[in-house]
C-alpha cells in the first residue's frame, strides 16, 4: 500500500470516533412531535419561527456567539472539546432543542487547518486557487469543485464552509485575489456562485465573503474603501448579488475594512439596506475573523453573528449584547430576528436534518476533480513558432526553477490547505501567519518526464541564473518556472520576487525556444515577454497542479483557460500606480479613493483610458483555433438574446470560451464603453460547429440610479461585441433598446 492510501486509511479510521455526536444528533430527530421543528415538512420559515419562540434568552445569545476553533497563546485560549480543533470556528448547539454545533472551516480551495493549530494539519484535496477555477470560465467545472471540497467538508466534521470569495480585483497587486473570481461582476457571480452551489449540495452552509470592497490587504483592518452607491452597485456590490441569486449562501461574512469611514461589520446601508432590504437576502451575516467593533451598532446595523472569540478586541455579542438587549440599546425582536436568519438557514441547508458524519474520503477521486479545474483554468498567453504543445522533436529539455522537480506552489493564509502527504518543500516562508509557503507534492518535473517520448530532461534549481542560461542553451526547449507567493494579510508587487526576471531573462536570452510557466495569483509584469517563445499562466494548480501542466503542456488536453483578470504592462497603467496604506502601520487608518475608477473595474478601465494591457482580460490560446459566424441579436418582452455560431476549424478537439461584450453605440454613459454581457465554454471537434444563445442580464444594459433606486436603460442604439477575448472582437452588431426601468430587488431568471 502507498504511503498516500495508508494515510487515507488511518484518516477514516481516526474519523470514525466521533460519529457518537452525529448520533446523538439524528435521534434528537426523531422526537418530531415534541420538537415539531425538527418536521422537514415544515417549511425553513415555519421551523425557524417555531425554534425561536422556545428557546431562552441564554440560547438564543448562544447562537449569535462564535469562537475560533483552535488553541491560541495571545490571549490564551482553548477551544471546547466539542469544537474541531484547527478549525477557523465553532458555534455551540443546543442539545436541548436538537440544535447542532456550527462546525466552521475555511475556504474556497478545500478544507484549511488554521496554522495556530497544536494538532496535526487534516491533510485535504485542494482545488487550484480561485482566481483559476475562474479562468476556466465554465461554471460546471466549479460546480463539480465545490461539491467535492463540501464533501471533504462534510466527511471532516463541518456543517459551515468559509468559502465564496467574491471581492472583485480592483487592484493586481491585492493579495487575495488568487481565493477571487477576477475582475468582471458576471464572471465572478457566476463562477463563485456555481462554486457555493456545489459546496451546499453537501448539506451544508456556505458564505459567501468578504462583504464587501475588501480590495487590498494592506491595512485591511482598518483602511476605508471610498466609493459612492452606483458605482458600487454596478461593480462589486453586482458580482455578490449574481453569486447569491446563483447560490443562495446561508451567510454572508462582512469584512474587515470600514467602506465610506464605517466599519463594514457595522454598516447599515451594506448589512441591512442592500443586502437584506434591497435584495431580500434571509440568510444571516457573520463578521470575519476580528471584524466586530462594537455590540448596539453592529447588531443594529444587521450584524447576525459575531465570529471567533478571541479574535476581537471584546466579546461584543456575549455579555455586552446580552446587556444591550436588556436595556433596549438592541431591540429584542432584533435578537429574534439574528436568531432566526442563524436558524432559518440551518434548516435551509440541511444541518438540523442531516447531521454532519465524519468519514472517509475518496482522495484518489477528487484528485480526478481538482486536476480537471486546473487543467481548464491554466492559460497559454503566448505560442510562438509552434512551442507548445510539447513536441516530440525535442530531445533535451531543461526544467528550471520553483521547486518544478518536486511540486506546485499554492497560496497561503487561513484558506491554506495542507497537502496529503505533506508538504513538497519544508521550512519556507514566515514561521507564523500567513505562513508556511506550501509547495503540494504534485511535480511538474515527474510528470512531464512520464509523458517523455524519447526526450530527456534535465533540471536545474535556478538559484544561479549563469548556470541555468548554460543548460538552456545546451538543451533543444526549455521549461522555466516562475513563480510569485500570494498571501491573505500582505498585497505583493507585480514584479517576481527574488530576482526571477533576471533568470527568466537569462536563460530565454541563451534559447529562444523557451517556455516561461507562471505560478502566481494574479497578474505581474513580464519584462522577458518578448523574448520567451511561450508563456503560461497556471496560477495555483492545487493537489494534482503538476499533472494538469503536464497534460496542458504536452497537449494531451487543449489549453482552454481565459484572463478572468488583466495583466497590466506596468503598475502607472493602474487606478493607483501605489497602493494606499502603509504595511509597516497596521493599526494606521487610510483611506482608498475607488471612485477614481468607480465601475470601470480592470478591463473597463483601461478600455476607458485606452490603456494597452500586457495581457487583456478574456484572453487564452487553444491548441485548436476557432471561427464565429452569424452573429444575431434577438430583443423578445424588452430582453436581449444574442446568438452565433463557433466552429472548430483546427485539427484537434479543442475548447474555446467566446465573450459577448455590450456598451452604448457611440461609447458614452457607462463607466466604461463596454461590459462583459455573456460567455460560453463550448468543447468542439476538430471540424464541429455549435451554435451559442447568451440572454444578457437587464442589469448589465443599465445604469443604477441611487436616488430612485432603480436600474435604468436609456433608449437607443447599443452595439454588441463577440470576441476572444475583451480586446480580440471578431464581429458587431447594433441593436436598438427601448428604455426600462427594473426595482432595485430585481432578480435574474
Ligand atoms: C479571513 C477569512 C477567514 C477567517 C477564518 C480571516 O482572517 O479573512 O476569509 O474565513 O479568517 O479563518
Amino acid at each position: 500500500m502507498k504511503r498516500q492510501q495508508m494515510r487515507g486509511l488511518a484518516m477514516a479510521l481516526m474519523l470514525t470516533t466521533a460519529l457518537p455526536v452525529a448520533v446523538a444528533h439524528a435521534q434528537a430527530a426523531h422526537s418530531v412531535a415534541a420538537k415539531p421543528w425538527l418536521n422537514p415538512k415544515l417549511s425553513p420559515d415555519q421551523r425557524a419561527d417555531l425554534i425561536v419562540a422556545q428557546m431562552t434568552q441564554d440560547e438564543k445569545l448562544t447562537l449569535v456567539f462564535g469562537y475560533f476553533g483552535s488553541n491560541q497563546e495571545k490571549p490564551k485560549f482553548t477551544p471546547a472539546p466539542e469544537a474541531r480543533m484547527g478549525s477557523a470556528g465553532y458555534i455551540p448547539g443546543i442539545p436541548r432543542l436538537g440544535v447542532p454545533p456550527q462546525w466552521e472551516t475555511d475556504a474556497g480551495v478545500g478544507v484549511a487547518t488554521q496554522r495556530e493549530s497544536s494538532d496535526p494539519y487534516l491533510e485535504r484535496t485542494s482545488l487550484p486557487a480561485g482566481i483559476a477555477t475562474a479562468a476556466t470560465w465554465n461554471p460546471e467545472v466549479a460546480f463539480k469543485g465545490g461539491a467535492m471540497i463540501g464533501s471533504e467538508a462534510r466527511s471532516s466534521g463541518f456543517n459551515v464552509q468559509l468559502a465564496g470569495g467574491v471581492n472583485l480585483a480592483r487592484d493586481p497587486r491585492n493579495g487575495r485575489n488568487f481565493e477571487y473570481g477576477g475582475e468582471d461582476p458576471l464572471l465572478a457571480g457566476t463562477m463563485v456562485g456555481a462554486q457555493i452551489r456545489g459546496i451546499q449540495s453537501n448539506n451544508i452552509i456556505s458564505t459567501i465573503k468578504h462583504w464587501a470592497l475588501n480590495g487590498q490587504e494592506t491595512n485591511r483592518m482598518t483602511v476605508s474603501s471610498n466609493i459612492s452607491d452606483s458605482a458600487a452597485r454596478m461593480s462589486d456590490f453586482l458580482a455578490f448579488e449574481f453569486a447569491i441569486e446563483k447560490s443562495n449562501p446561508g451567510s454572508v461574512m462582512c469584512a474587515y475594512n470600514r467602506i465610506n469611514s464605517t466599519y463594514a461589520c457595522e454598516s447599515q446601508w451594506l448589512l441591512n439596506d442592500v443586502l437584506k432590504k434591497d435584495w431580500g437576502y434571509k440568510g444571516y451575516v457573520m463578521s470575519d475573523w476580528g471584524a466586530t467593533h462594537s455590540t448596539a451598532k453592529a447588531a443594529n446595523a444587521g450584524l447576525d453573528q459575531e465570529s471567533a472569540y478571541t479574535f476581537d478586541k471584546e466579546p461584543f455579542f456575549g455579555a455586552p449584547l446580552k446587556e444591550a438587549v436588556a436595556k433596549g440599546a438592541v431591540p429584542q425582536a432584533r435578537l429574534d430576528d439574528m436568531v432566526r436568519r442563524i436558524t432559518r438557514s440551518m434548516f435551509v441547508h440541511g444541518l438540523f436534518d442531516h447531521p454532519v458524519v465524519k468519514g472517509p474520503i475518496d482522495f484518489a477521486a477528487h484528485g480526478k476533480i481538482t486536476q480537471a479545474d486546473a487543467e481548464e483554468g491554466i492559460v497559454l498567453l503566448k505560442n510562438e513558432h509552434g512551442l507548445l504543445p510539447l513536441a516530440g522533436q525535442a530531445r533535451k529539455i531543461a526544467v528550471i526553477g520553483s521547486h518544478a522537480d518536486v511540486g506546485v506552489l499554492s497560496g497561503g493564509g487561513s484558506s491554506q490547505v495542507f497537502p496529503i502527504g505533506g508538504a513538497a518543500v519544508k521550512g519556507l516562508g514566515p514561521k507564523g501567519f500567513p505562513g508556511p509557503i506550501v509547495y503540494h507534492p504534485s511535480s511538474p518535473l515527474k510528470a512531464l518526464q512520464a509523458r517523455a517520448k524519447g526526450a530527456t530532461y534535465v533540471y536545474n534549481d535556478g538559484t544561479d541564473p549563469a548556470a541555468a542560461a548554460k543548460l538552456a542553451a545546451e538543451s533543444d526547449l526549455v521549461i522555466v518556472f516562475g513563480h510569485q507567493w500570494a498571501a491573505e494579510s500582505a498585497d505583493y508587487s507585480l514584479t517576481l520576487a527574488d530576482n526571477q526576471d533576471a533568470l527568466i531573462d537569462a536563460v530565454a536570452s541563451a534559447n529562444p525556444k523557451t517556455v516561461v510557466v507562471l505560478e502566481t495569483g494574479g497578474a505581474v509584469l513580464m519584462p522577458w515577454a518578448n523574448k520567451a517563445g511561450a508563456i503560461v499562466e497556471a496560477w495555483f494548480p492545487g493537489t494534482n497542479g503538476g499533472e494538469a501542466l503536464a497534460r496542458v503542456l504536452t497537449g494531451e488536453v487543449d489549453a482552454s483557460g481565459r484572463l478572468p483578470v488583466t495583466f497590466p504592462a506596468s503598475a502607472d497603467q493602474l487606478p493607483r500606480p501605489t497602493i494606499d496604506g502603509d504595511a509597516s502601520q497596521p493599526e494606521a487608518f487610510f483611506d482608498t479613493n475607488y471612485d477614481i475608477e468607480g465601475a470601470a473595474v480592470g478591463y473597463k478601465w483601461f478600455d476607458k483610458k485606452g490603456l494597452t494591457p500586457l495581457f487583456p482580460f478574456g484572453h487564452g490560446l487553444s491548441y485548436a483555433s476557432f471561427a464565429y459566424s452569424g452573429l444575431k441579436t434577438s430583443v423578445v418582452k424588452d430582453q436581449l438574446t444574442v446568438s452565433f455560431v463557433v466552429r472548430n476549424t483546427g485539427k484537434v478537439a479543442g475548447k474555446d470560451t467566446p465573450q459577448v461584450y455590450v456598451g452604448p453605440k457611440g461609447g458614452k454613459g457607462w463607466e466604461a464603453p463596454r461590459r462583459l454581457a455573456g460567455f460560453k465554454k463550448v468543447a468542439l471537434a476538430p471540424g464541429a460547429a455549435t451554435t451559442v444563445s447568451v440572454a444578457v442580464d437587464p442589469r448589465l444594459l443599465s445604469t443604477f440610479d441611487s436616488k430612485a433606486k432603480t436600474w435604468n436603460r436609456t433608449a437607443g442604439a447599443y452595439e454588441v461585441s463577440l470576441g476572444a477575448s475583451s480586446r480580440d472582437v471578431k464581429a458587431k452588431a447594433d441593436v436598438t433598446l427601448a428604455a426600462q426601468k427594473l426595482p432595485v430587488s430585481y432578480k435574474g431568471q
